[in-house]
Protein backbone atom coordinates (compact mmCIF):
# COMPACT_ATOMS: atom_id res chain seq x y z
CA UNK A 1 0.00 0.00 0.00
CA UNK A 2 0.91 3.33 -0.83
CA UNK A 3 1.44 5.67 2.64
CA UNK A 4 2.16 9.46 2.47
CA UNK A 5 3.67 11.04 5.27
CA UNK A 6 2.37 14.62 5.16
CA UNK A 7 5.07 16.70 7.53
CA UNK A 8 8.72 15.01 8.24
CA UNK A 9 9.31 17.00 10.93
CA UNK A 10 10.58 15.93 14.40
CA UNK A 11 7.86 13.24 14.69
CA UNK A 12 6.71 12.76 11.30
CA UNK A 13 10.13 11.99 9.74
CA UNK A 14 10.84 8.61 12.01
CA UNK A 15 7.38 7.76 11.95
CA UNK A 16 8.24 7.65 7.99
CA UNK A 17 11.55 5.90 8.65
CA UNK A 18 9.17 2.97 10.49
CA UNK A 19 6.50 2.62 7.69
CA UNK A 20 9.67 2.16 5.32
CA UNK A 21 10.46 -0.32 7.87
CA UNK A 22 7.59 -2.29 7.87
CA UNK A 23 7.39 -2.44 4.17
CA UNK A 24 5.50 0.16 3.11
CA UNK A 25 6.14 2.41 0.13
CA UNK A 26 6.18 5.72 1.65
CA UNK A 27 5.42 9.18 -0.43
CA UNK A 28 6.88 11.92 2.21
CA UNK A 29 5.84 15.10 1.75
CA UNK A 30 7.59 18.27 3.81
CA UNK A 31 6.83 21.98 2.84
CA UNK A 32 10.88 22.59 3.67
CA UNK A 33 11.20 19.59 1.15
CA UNK A 34 14.99 19.09 2.19
CA UNK A 35 14.07 17.75 5.59
CA UNK A 36 12.06 14.86 3.93
CA UNK A 37 14.89 14.22 0.96
CA UNK A 38 17.32 11.88 3.29
CA UNK A 39 14.21 9.38 3.23
CA UNK A 40 15.39 8.50 -0.59
CA UNK A 41 18.32 6.51 0.88
CA UNK A 42 15.46 4.19 2.36
CA UNK A 43 13.24 3.44 -0.43
CA UNK A 44 10.67 6.98 0.08
CA UNK A 45 9.71 8.79 -3.02
CA UNK A 46 9.38 12.50 -2.47
CA UNK A 47 7.52 15.15 -3.29
CA UNK A 48 7.72 18.50 -3.61
CA UNK A 49 3.75 19.41 -3.48
CA UNK A 50 0.83 17.50 -0.98
CA UNK A 51 -1.29 16.88 -3.82
CA UNK A 52 1.39 14.71 -5.86
CA UNK A 53 1.77 12.69 -3.03
CA UNK A 54 -1.96 12.46 -1.66
CA UNK A 55 -2.58 11.50 -5.45
CA UNK A 56 -1.05 8.67 -5.35
CA UNK A 57 -1.75 7.25 -2.07
CA UNK A 58 -4.69 5.59 -0.69
CA UNK A 59 -3.50 6.47 2.82
CA UNK A 60 -2.43 9.90 4.27
CA UNK A 61 -0.79 10.40 7.20
CA UNK A 62 -0.62 13.94 8.49
CA UNK A 63 2.14 14.70 11.00
CA UNK A 64 1.95 18.31 10.63
CA UNK A 65 2.05 21.59 13.16
CA UNK A 66 -1.24 22.75 13.33
CA UNK A 67 -4.68 23.28 11.74
CA UNK A 68 -3.43 25.97 9.77
CA UNK A 69 -0.86 23.67 8.64
CA UNK A 70 -3.47 20.55 7.57
CA UNK A 71 -5.70 23.24 5.99
CA UNK A 72 -3.19 23.96 3.80
CA UNK A 73 -1.64 21.03 2.70
CA UNK A 74 -5.07 18.96 2.49
CA UNK A 75 -6.90 21.57 0.99
CA UNK A 76 -5.35 24.62 -0.66
CA UNK A 77 -4.77 22.80 -4.11
CA UNK A 78 -8.36 20.61 -4.34
CA UNK A 79 -7.20 17.37 -4.07
CA UNK A 80 -9.66 15.11 -4.80
CA UNK A 81 -9.97 12.81 -0.77
CA UNK A 82 -12.84 10.43 -2.62
CA UNK A 83 -11.93 6.77 -1.51
CA UNK A 84 -8.56 8.37 0.68
CA UNK A 85 -8.07 7.79 4.50
CA UNK A 86 -6.55 10.53 5.95
CA UNK A 87 -5.12 9.40 9.20
CA UNK A 88 -4.32 12.86 11.34
CA UNK A 89 -1.64 12.18 14.09
CA UNK A 90 -0.43 15.87 15.41
CA UNK A 91 -1.86 17.24 18.36
CA UNK A 92 -4.86 19.64 17.56
CA UNK A 93 -7.93 20.39 19.11
CA UNK A 94 -11.47 18.21 19.27
CA UNK A 95 -12.95 21.08 17.56
CA UNK A 96 -10.44 21.49 15.11
CA UNK A 97 -10.68 17.42 14.36
CA UNK A 98 -13.98 17.12 13.66
CA UNK A 99 -14.21 20.27 11.42
CA UNK A 100 -11.88 17.99 9.22
CA UNK A 101 -13.58 15.05 9.84
CA UNK A 102 -16.51 16.83 8.28
CA UNK A 103 -14.75 18.27 5.30
CA UNK A 104 -13.29 14.76 4.12
CA UNK A 105 -16.41 12.58 4.76
CA UNK A 106 -18.07 15.51 2.92
CA UNK A 107 -15.66 14.92 0.09
CA UNK A 108 -16.03 10.90 0.14
CA UNK A 109 -13.36 10.15 1.91
CA UNK A 110 -12.19 8.43 5.34
CA UNK A 111 -10.83 10.55 8.74
CA UNK A 112 -9.59 9.32 11.79
CA UNK A 113 -7.43 10.59 14.29
CA UNK A 114 -4.75 9.36 15.75
CA UNK A 115 -2.79 11.49 18.39
CA UNK A 116 0.25 10.28 20.13
CA UNK A 117 1.88 10.53 23.22
CA UNK A 118 5.64 9.97 23.22
CA UNK A 119 8.15 11.94 21.52
CA UNK A 120 11.16 11.35 18.95
CA UNK A 121 12.56 8.53 20.83
CA UNK A 122 9.78 6.42 20.83
CA UNK A 123 8.61 7.29 17.27
CA UNK A 124 11.96 6.09 16.52
CA UNK A 125 11.46 2.83 18.42
CA UNK A 126 8.11 2.60 17.52
CA UNK A 127 6.50 2.52 21.14
CA UNK A 128 4.52 5.82 20.87
CA UNK A 129 0.99 5.58 23.08
CA UNK A 130 -1.70 6.18 20.03
CA UNK A 131 -4.76 7.19 20.92
CA UNK A 132 -7.59 6.64 18.09
CA UNK A 133 -11.25 8.80 17.43
CA UNK A 134 -13.12 7.05 14.81
CA UNK A 135 -15.91 4.43 14.42
CA UNK A 136 -14.67 1.22 15.40
CA UNK A 137 -14.83 -0.31 12.29
CA UNK A 138 -12.31 2.27 11.34
CA UNK A 139 -10.28 1.46 14.18
CA UNK A 140 -10.12 -2.42 13.49
CA UNK A 141 -9.26 -1.88 9.77
CA UNK A 142 -6.06 0.91 10.08
CA UNK A 143 -5.02 -0.51 13.79
CA UNK A 144 -2.42 -2.86 11.85
CA UNK A 145 -1.15 0.13 10.27
CA UNK A 146 -0.55 1.74 13.37
CA UNK A 147 1.51 -0.86 15.22
CA UNK A 148 3.82 0.62 13.36
CA UNK A 149 4.32 3.55 15.63
CA UNK A 150 3.27 1.65 19.07
CA UNK A 151 2.10 -1.42 20.04
CA UNK A 152 -1.28 -0.93 21.55
CA UNK A 153 -3.16 1.53 19.55
CA UNK A 154 -6.34 2.51 22.11
CA UNK A 155 -9.89 3.16 20.69
CA UNK A 156 -11.12 5.67 22.69
CA UNK A 157 -14.29 6.74 20.54
CA UNK A 158 -15.97 8.95 17.68
CA UNK A 159 -13.48 11.85 16.20
CA UNK A 160 -12.47 14.54 19.18
CA UNK A 161 -12.56 12.18 22.03
CA UNK A 162 -9.07 11.39 21.17
CA UNK A 163 -7.81 14.71 20.50
CA UNK A 164 -9.76 15.67 23.35
CA UNK A 165 -7.42 13.00 25.76
CA UNK A 166 -3.84 14.03 23.98
CA UNK A 167 -5.05 18.23 25.16
CA UNK A 168 -5.51 16.92 28.85
CA UNK A 169 -2.25 14.97 28.82
CA UNK A 170 -0.69 17.68 26.98
CA UNK A 171 -1.68 20.38 30.00
CA UNK A 172 -0.17 18.16 32.49
CA UNK A 173 3.08 18.19 30.59
CA UNK A 174 3.28 22.17 30.36
CA UNK A 175 2.05 22.18 34.26
CA UNK A 176 4.74 19.48 35.30
CA UNK A 177 7.79 21.09 33.85
CA UNK A 178 6.96 23.90 35.27
CA UNK A 179 6.03 22.68 38.86
CA UNK A 180 9.66 20.93 38.29
CA UNK A 181 11.46 24.22 37.17
CA UNK A 182 10.08 26.09 39.85
CA UNK A 183 11.27 24.14 42.77
CA UNK A 184 14.82 23.33 41.01
CA UNK A 185 15.17 26.73 41.11
CA UNK A 186 13.95 27.36 44.15
CA UNK A 187 16.65 24.72 45.90
CA UNK A 188 19.35 26.48 43.77
CA UNK A 189 18.91 29.73 45.04
CA UNK A 190 18.34 28.07 48.93
CA UNK A 191 21.46 26.60 48.23
CA UNK A 192 20.20 23.23 48.86
CA UNK A 193 22.28 20.22 46.51
CA UNK A 194 20.27 19.51 43.58
CA UNK A 195 21.34 15.74 44.28
CA UNK A 196 19.60 15.73 47.67
CA UNK A 197 16.23 17.37 46.05
CA UNK A 198 16.27 14.76 43.61
CA UNK A 199 17.49 11.90 45.54
CA UNK A 200 14.54 12.38 47.82
CA UNK A 201 11.74 13.56 45.29
CA UNK A 202 12.71 10.23 43.09
CA UNK A 203 12.07 8.60 46.30
CA UNK A 204 8.35 10.18 46.27
CA UNK A 205 5.18 10.08 45.37
CA UNK A 206 5.83 13.25 43.46
CA UNK A 207 8.22 12.43 41.11
CA UNK A 208 7.49 12.05 37.29
CA UNK A 209 10.15 10.40 34.74
CA UNK A 210 9.96 13.73 32.76
CA UNK A 211 11.81 15.11 35.36
CA UNK A 212 14.65 13.49 34.87
CA UNK A 213 14.90 13.37 31.25
CA UNK A 214 14.69 16.76 31.30
CA UNK A 215 17.07 17.73 34.21
CA UNK A 216 20.81 17.95 31.99
CA UNK A 217 19.66 20.03 29.77
CA UNK A 218 18.18 22.58 32.21
CA UNK A 219 21.02 22.40 34.47
CA UNK A 220 23.49 22.63 31.53
CA UNK A 221 20.98 25.49 29.56
CA UNK A 222 21.12 23.21 26.54
CA UNK A 223 17.86 23.38 24.88
CA UNK A 224 18.88 22.65 21.39
CA UNK A 225 18.18 19.62 19.57
CA UNK A 226 14.51 19.46 21.16
CA UNK A 227 12.22 16.55 21.32
CA UNK A 228 9.14 19.22 21.84
CA UNK A 229 9.52 22.85 20.37
CA UNK A 230 8.45 25.43 22.93
CA UNK A 231 6.19 26.87 20.27
CA UNK A 232 4.37 23.75 19.50
CA UNK A 233 3.85 23.38 23.72
CA UNK A 234 2.40 27.02 23.54
CA UNK A 235 0.26 25.98 20.90
CA UNK A 236 -0.74 23.21 23.03
CA UNK A 237 -1.79 25.08 26.04
CA UNK A 238 -3.48 27.70 23.56
CA UNK A 239 -5.85 24.54 22.43
CA UNK A 240 -6.54 23.39 25.69
CA UNK A 241 -7.33 26.96 27.35
CA UNK A 242 -9.86 27.40 24.75
CA UNK A 243 -11.56 24.18 25.22
CA UNK A 244 -11.25 24.10 28.64
CA UNK A 245 -13.08 27.79 28.87
CA UNK A 246 -15.89 26.69 26.73
CA UNK A 247 -16.58 23.68 29.15
CA UNK A 248 -16.22 26.69 32.31
CA UNK A 249 -13.46 24.58 33.82
CA UNK A 250 -11.18 27.02 36.09
CA UNK A 251 -7.90 27.88 34.00
CA UNK A 252 -6.06 30.65 35.73
CA UNK A 253 -2.95 28.48 36.84
CA UNK A 254 -2.70 27.28 32.43
CA UNK A 255 -2.87 30.53 31.85
CA UNK A 256 0.26 31.63 33.75
CA UNK A 257 2.00 28.94 32.28
CA UNK A 258 1.14 30.68 29.13
CA UNK A 259 2.46 33.50 29.81
CA UNK A 260 5.70 32.07 30.96
CA UNK A 261 5.46 30.02 27.45
CA UNK A 262 5.39 33.80 25.49
CA UNK A 263 7.92 34.93 27.47
CA UNK A 264 10.31 32.57 26.58
CA UNK A 265 9.52 32.74 22.94
CA UNK A 266 10.35 36.27 23.38
CA UNK A 267 13.77 34.93 24.37
CA UNK A 268 14.22 32.86 21.23
CA UNK A 269 13.46 29.37 22.45
CA UNK A 270 10.85 28.99 20.05
CA UNK A 271 12.44 26.07 18.03
CA UNK A 272 14.32 25.02 21.35
CA UNK A 273 13.11 22.52 23.56
CA UNK A 274 10.14 23.51 26.10
CA UNK A 275 12.27 22.87 29.09
CA UNK A 276 13.62 26.14 28.27
CA UNK A 277 10.88 27.61 30.60
CA UNK A 278 13.21 27.27 33.05
CA UNK A 279 15.27 30.15 31.77
CA UNK A 280 11.96 32.10 32.40
CA UNK A 281 11.19 30.55 35.43
CA UNK A 282 14.93 30.72 37.21
CA UNK A 283 16.68 33.69 34.79
CA UNK A 284 20.19 33.53 35.10
CA UNK A 285 21.06 37.02 35.62
N1 LIG B 1 7.71 16.46 19.22
C1 LIG B 1 6.96 15.76 20.06
O1 LIG B 1 7.45 15.25 21.07
C2 LIG B 1 5.49 15.55 19.79
C3 LIG B 1 4.86 14.50 20.46
C4 LIG B 1 3.51 14.27 20.24
C5 LIG B 1 2.80 15.08 19.36
N2 LIG B 1 3.43 16.11 18.74
C6 LIG B 1 2.62 16.92 17.81
O2 LIG B 1 2.85 16.41 16.50
C7 LIG B 1 2.84 17.47 15.53
C8 LIG B 1 4.20 17.55 14.85
O3 LIG B 1 5.16 17.78 15.86
P1 LIG B 1 6.74 17.88 15.57
O4 LIG B 1 7.39 17.93 16.91
O5 LIG B 1 7.14 16.89 14.56
O6 LIG B 1 6.78 19.37 14.96
P2 LIG B 1 7.82 20.03 13.95
O7 LIG B 1 9.13 19.36 14.01
O8 LIG B 1 7.73 21.49 14.22
O9 LIG B 1 7.18 19.70 12.51
C9 LIG B 1 6.03 20.37 12.09
C10 LIG B 1 5.74 20.03 10.65
O10 LIG B 1 4.65 20.83 10.18
C11 LIG B 1 5.06 21.52 9.00
N3 LIG B 1 4.37 22.80 8.88
C12 LIG B 1 4.27 23.78 9.81
N4 LIG B 1 3.51 24.79 9.35
C13 LIG B 1 3.13 24.44 8.09
C14 LIG B 1 2.32 25.07 7.09
N5 LIG B 1 1.74 26.26 7.32
N6 LIG B 1 2.14 24.40 5.92
C15 LIG B 1 2.69 23.18 5.70
N7 LIG B 1 3.47 22.54 6.62
C16 LIG B 1 3.67 23.16 7.79
C17 LIG B 1 6.55 21.68 9.17
O11 LIG B 1 7.16 21.98 7.92
P3 LIG B 1 8.58 22.71 7.91
O12 LIG B 1 9.60 21.66 8.20
O13 LIG B 1 8.67 23.27 6.54
O14 LIG B 1 8.52 23.78 8.98
C18 LIG B 1 6.90 20.29 9.70
O15 LIG B 1 6.83 19.32 8.70
C19 LIG B 1 2.48 18.74 16.34
O16 LIG B 1 1.09 18.91 16.31
C20 LIG B 1 2.95 18.40 17.76
O17 LIG B 1 2.24 19.15 18.72
C21 LIG B 1 4.77 16.36 18.91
Amino acid sequence: MNVAVLGTGLMGYPMAERLLRAGHRVIAFNRTVKKATPLKDLGAAVTKSPKEAIEHSQCIILMLANAEAIQTALFSSKIPLKNKTIIQMGTISPEESRKFHKKIIKQGGQYLECPVLGSRKEAREGTLILMVGSTLKQFKQWRGLLRCFGPAPKWVGTVGKAAALKLALNQMIASMISAFALSLGFVKRQGVKVDDFMGILRKSVLYAPTFDKKLPQMLKADYMNPNFSTRNMLKDVNLFLKEAKSKRLAIPALQGIRGILIKTIGKGFSDDDYCSIFETISPRK
